[in-house]
């Protein structure tokens, strides 16, 4: 997989599993990116954890420009955050970390879901042209300003997922 834009560096992008040592370059990216940046204990602890596919997009060896997170639930993969740096967007390096992100967790043939804010269009688009489709919202979802969450999926939806979309 070759994300575009590749061209106009001479240095190899790559998508690798997420070192310890990026991870002042992911927080980095999380506070120019979230409201509600995740503190570095809780990022660290999400790394560590049993069942996680943690991936970074790097420049050369060292420079992150985007992540995935995503762990496992049971018959699950939850989609916890992906952030790509505002200067290298629309080059499809969110495309390419997402669909690493399948390939990795390939083998078990289980489903993903994420919530996105309802205002994020980008994310909403992306995400839908993943495969994800809309499954219901959650209501005041979000601390920093109470807004709705869209809840989506992208195969493998239990049944109680859709009693949960519908709460
Ligand atoms: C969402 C995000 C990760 C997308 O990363 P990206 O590298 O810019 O996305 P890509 O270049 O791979 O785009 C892939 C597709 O997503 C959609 N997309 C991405 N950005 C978009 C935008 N600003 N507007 C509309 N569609 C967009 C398009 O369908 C695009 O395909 P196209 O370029 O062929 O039209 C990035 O915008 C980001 O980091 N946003 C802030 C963090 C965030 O909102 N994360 C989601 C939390 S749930």
């Amino acid at each position: 997989m070759s994300p575009r834009g590749t061209r106009e560096t001479s240095q190899s992008v790559k998508v690798r599993p997420v070192r310890a040592r990026d991870v002042t370059q992911i927080m980095a990216i999380d506070e120019a990116t979230s409201a509600t940046p995740w503190p570095r204990h809780l990022l660290m602890a999400e790394l560590g954890r049993a069942g996680t596919i943690d991936l970074a997009m790097a420049e050369g060896e060292h420079e992150v420009v985007g992540y995935v997170l995503a762990s496992r639930y049971a018959d699950v993969w939850h989609v916890l955050n992906i952030a790509v740096r505002p200067d290298r967007r629309r080059r499809g390096y969110g495309r390419a970390l997402m669909v690493s992100l399948f390939e990795r967790a390939g083998a078990d043939n289980l489903g993903f879901t994420l919530e996105v804010r309802v205002s994020n269009a980008a994310a909403i688009q992306l995400y839908r042209a993943l495969g994800f489709v809309d499954h219901g919202i959650r209501r005041g979802y979000y601390s920093d300003n109470g807004e709705d969450a869209l809840i989506m999926w992208r195969r493998g939806v239990p049944e109680d997922a859709h009693e949960a979309a519908d709460r």
